[in-house]
């Protein structure tokens, strides 16, 4: 592991991958703390955040102690200014939604040290236009997890065309303290993984609605015939079917590239709150 200068970070969202980006950085030893909009969505991020360490260590691979320091290292809070003042690094791991994350950045610009360098989890946003909104463009960058973030190595590092070469560098030692590994990415809609990702998911919910099968069997075939862990609809249920949807459109705002325009029923679902595993509801229900 390569020793970097980041000591303190701050992950800006305490949902599904905010949980495990922090999760990450604090079993990788950096003070870290979380910030989200209220008390309990916080509890619920930590929860999740203890269940995971405990299941390493029931697993044998990480002692108790580990988990017990992982935790120590952790902070919460509903206030921004107070979880970002003194970070060398913020990674924002919001919602999908631009005017959230805008805000986001334009004021941290305000609130951090003039070193701190700006990560965005983003999957679809332009880091350009997320750092258009500080006077620290150049050290403002995408670093894109994977989910679940304690288990995929893959790491995202997204280069916009102001990006400096130092924050890309730091950037690049940091995912690799976290035991990930990278590839850089231009500054694109969806990247790599999710150009292919959303694609994919898409065209199983198109094939479900014209009738041509279930939601079980295009789940049972694709993963018999590419071999994969698990099948489309599976795998939007754990990303979260408002976080596909919304990348979707995203894309398709950007490209205007038919192909991505968002499935009707990842629309109905979104709007009636079947988000897939975190509503106990989605193609799959999760509540027993
Ligand atoms: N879910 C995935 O598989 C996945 C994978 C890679 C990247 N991403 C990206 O990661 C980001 C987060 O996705 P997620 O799946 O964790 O979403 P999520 O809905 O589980 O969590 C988002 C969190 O952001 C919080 N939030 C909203 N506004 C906020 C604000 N102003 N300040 C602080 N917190 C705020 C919400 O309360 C929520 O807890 C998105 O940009 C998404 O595109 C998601």
């Amino acid at each position: 592991m390569i020793k970097v200068d980041i000591k303190k970070v701050c992950v800006i969202g305490a949902g599904v991958m905010g949980s495990g980006i922090a999760q990450v950085c604090a079993q990788s030893g950096y003070a870290t703390n979380i910030v989200d909009i209220t008390d309990e969505i916080l509890k619920k991020g930590l929860e999740n955040i203890k269940k995971s360490l405990s299941k390493f260590v029931e697993k044998g691979k990480i002692a108790q102690k580990d988990m017990d320091e992982t935790l120590g290292r952790i902070k919460t809070t509903t206030s921004r200014e107070k979880g970002a003042k003194d970070v060398d690094l913020v990674i924002e791991a919001a919602s999908e939604i631009i005017d959230i994350k805008k805000d986001i950045f334009s004021n941290l610009d305000k609130i951090c040290p003039e070193h701190t360098i700006f990560a965005s989890n983003t999957s679809t946003i332009p880091i350009s236009l997320l750092g258009s909104v500080t006077r620290r463009q150049d050290k403002v960058i995408g670093i894109h997890f994977m989910n679940p973030v304690p288990l995929m190595r893959g790491v995202e590092v997204i280069k916009s065309i102001v990006t400096s070469e130092d924050t890309l560098n730091t950037s690049l030692k940091f995912v690799d303290s976290l035991g990930k590994e990278s590839v850089v990415v231009k500054d694109s809609p969806g990247f790599i993984s999710n150009r292919i990702m959303t694609l994919f998911v898409n065209e199983a919910v198109k094939l479900y609605e014209t009738g041509l099968s279930t939601i079980e069997d295009i789940d049972k075939m694709t993963r018999l015939s590419f071999n994969w862990p698990m099948g489309p609809f599976q795998l939007i249920d754990l990303i979260g079917i408002d976080i596909v949807h919304d990348m979707l459109e995203s894309i398709y705002r950007e490209t205007g590239w038919e192909r991505y325009k968002p499935a009707p029923l990842l629309k109905r679902m979104k709007e009636v709150g079947w988000l897939g595993r975190k509503s106990n509801k989605g193609f799959y229900d999760y509540s027993k």
